[in-house]
């Protein structure tokens, strides 16, 4: 069987993981995996059944109920079903950013998506990004970047991405949710937002997307020798 490869991408909302990480994955023929994605499901579920997102007792007691998978598209994409429907849309709203970010902090909605994270990267070369890759979920991840930019260009870039989904946003209110999420998972208790000691630092703010990709892109090469 050939080598596995794991690169763990960490790092605040926004600081452009999901993009670049897609993009460095098709280009290594690796898997992406988007965990956020996954916890976003769960906020969700949890919004669906008129859950309060910090009613953590309500939350836990939903767990053995729920039916979440991770599929891939024809084209790579990842998808996310809930009880069988695709919910890959319905997770990125800004109400169900907050709702993921707030049931995220719970230890036992951690520990029920860790198997699935692991199983991944056991069984496919990946790039994943998240909050805890590279702390928690695959601490012996052959390549970690801690990947950030300023509050301002994350929340340039997060607001560009709704418009382009024709999704109403004002700058003044992404910024706003974005700092609210940086202390919501930096400052919580289980698995929060810190670089692993052995991570490599990236920052984007004065980077395009390209440049970020090509950095990210040599950095894979020099550790992995591929
Ligand atoms: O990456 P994202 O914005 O889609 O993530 C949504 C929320 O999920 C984020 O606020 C924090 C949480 N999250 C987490 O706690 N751990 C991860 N590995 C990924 C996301």
């Amino acid at each position: 069987m050939s080598e596995k490869y794991s690169v763990a991408i960490d790092g605040p909302s926004g600081a452009g993981k999901s993009t670049i990480a897609r993009r460095i994955a098709g280009k290594f023929g690796f898997i992406y995996v988007d965990t956020g994605a996954i916890y976003r499901t769960v906020g969700l579920a949890a919004c669906r059944r008129g859950i309060g997102s910090k009613d953590a007792q309500a939350v836990i007691d939903m767990l053995p109920e729920l039916n979440i998978r991770l599929g891939y598209a024809r084209d790579g994409q990842q998808r996310m079903y809930l009880d069988g429907e695709d919910v890959s849309d319905d997770i990125r709203t800004p109400t169900i950013s907050i709702y993921a970010s707030d049931v995220s902090a719970l230890p036992e909605v951690r520990a029920y998506l860790m198997e699935t994270q692991r199983s991944m990267a056991r069984e496919n070369s990946v790039v994943m990004d998240g909050r805890d890759i590279g702390t928690v979920v695959l601490p012996d991840a052959g390549l970690k970047i801690f990947l950030t930019a300023s509050p301002e260009a994350r929340a340039r870039r997060r607001l560009r991405e709704l418009l382009d989904r024709g999704a109403e946003a004002d700058f003044e209110q992404v910024l706003r949710d974005i700092e609210y999420r940086d202390a919501n998972d930096s400052a919580r208790a289980a698995a929060p937002l810190r670089p692993a000691e052995d991570a490599v630092h990236l920052d984007t703010t004065a980077l395009d997307f390209e440049e970020s990709c090509a950095a990210v892109e040599k950095l894979i090469r020099e550790r992995f020798g591929i």
